[in-house]
């Protein structure tokens, strides 16, 4: 096996106690809108080639209408992640009009998913910019401009709320340290603009350089939003596991997932206080959907960071292993990556290296 891939692309040790009875494991999977159905199908053949010990609950997240007229996920969902601690999702289509909600923000907040974990690197075999890629980006995933409160103050003035509270922000800035701890991992970079937004980025920043009091064995530094995109860009070696507040992370993540190839390769982990889904970072990709064109990498990669929060660490590798050679050998890539191959032709490949 190539030293390269050895390393591991996706990795993600979680702090969360566990609780599973013996023999499979059941995991919610919620397979998602648009390309979602076909992505998840692929995830499903490539466990079961890889004989992944888990069982899956399948839960439909069709919005349905609540006592307060709004849309949002059916209990039965709910009900299922409280129960497994752990799902795997696929993209969800946003629906745009009054009285929905994002049922991505939903999910967020229903099982306090605190952390959003993307681990960019760069894909062996698989020509970018750079070569040499390899940061993890953590992103308060509940507050900040994504706390929903928006309001007219009067005709054609609008005020949306930036929310930044102590204990979120120390939560994350902890959960940063603590991953870059167990992860041998040497730096952690808070990205912020405490400059111009003093109290929010910077109360922010503080509960940073208080973690970072707490992990001397782990490099801090502080840098600013537009410094980190002008270096990334530039010199993306320069920076190993940044945190930051919610935007600022929705930015980078997609910004460094472009640099290794783009969405459909980068995977995700949201980590919360009773729970943790893991999810392609792509949306429902209208435009291929239905006509087995996606590439199913991005979810795969997913599931494989569960895999690791379960501890099933030899099906993590192998499952990581078998995409990235199919990757490498570039015999059968999807459209996004150069090829010509259908989703369930790349599928296929994976499995045969499984079996
Ligand atoms: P998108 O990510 O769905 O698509 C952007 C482009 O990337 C499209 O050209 C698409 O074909 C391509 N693409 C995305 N995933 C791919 C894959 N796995 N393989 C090959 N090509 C892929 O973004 P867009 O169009 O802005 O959003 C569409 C819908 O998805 C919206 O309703 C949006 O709200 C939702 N969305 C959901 C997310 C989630 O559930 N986490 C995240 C982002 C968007």
């Amino acid at each position: 096996m190539a030293a390269s891939l050895m390393k591991r692309v996706v990795s993600c040790s979680l702090p969360l106690s566990r609780h599973y009875s013996s023999g499979l494991r059941k995991v919610t999977l919620i397979p998602g809108d648009g390309i979602g159905p076909e992505i998840s199908a692929a995830v499903k053949d490539i466990f079961e080639a890889a004989k992944v010990p888990i069982e899956w609950e399948v839960v439909d997240v069709t919005p349905v209408r609540g006592p307060d007229g709004k849309f949002g996920i059916p209990q039965d969902a709910i009900d299922s992640v409280q129960r497994n601690k752990v799902g795997l999702k696929g993209p969800l289509a946003t629906p745009i009009g009054k009285g929905h909600r994002s049922l991505n923000l939903a999910l967020r907040k229903e099982f306090n998913l605190y952390a959003n974990v993307r681990p960019c690197r760069s894909l062996e075999g698989y020509k970018t910019l750079y070569d040499d890629v390899d940061v993890v980006t953590i992103r308060e995933n509940t507050e900040g401009e994504y706390s929903g409160i928006e309001h007219e103050i009067v005709d054609g003035v609008v005020q949306s709320i930036k929310l930044i509270t102590e204990d979120a922000s120390r939560r994350v800035a902890e959960f940063a340290f603590k991953f870059a701890k167990e992860q041998k991992r040497s730096k952690v970079t808070a990205v912020h603009k405490a400059n111009i937004m003093r109290m929010s980025d910077g109360l922010f920043l503080r509960c940073c350089r208080e973690a970072a009091e707490k992990f001397p064995e782990v490099k801090f530094e502080e840098r600013y939003l537009d410094t980190v995109c002008l270096n990334m860009v530039q010199d993306p070696s320069k920076y190993d596991v940044l945190v930051m507040p919610n935007l600022y992370g929705d930015i980078l993540s997609d910004m460094c997932a472009g640099l290794v190839g783009g969405l459909g390769l980068t995977p995700s982990g949201n980590i919360g206080l009773n729970g943790a889904l893991f999810e392609s970072v792509h949306g429902t990709a209208p435009d291929i959907a239905g006509k087995d064109l996606a590439n199913p990498t991005a979810l795969l990669l997913s599931g494989v960071m569960m895999l690791r929060h379960m501890e099933l660490n030899e099906h993590a590798d192998d499952i990581e292993k078998a995409c990235l050679d199919v990757i490498k050998e570039s015999k059968y890539r999807t459209g996004d990556l150069g090829g010509n191959s259908k989703c369930s032709e790349f599928t296929d490949a994976i499995c045969q290296k499984l079996s």
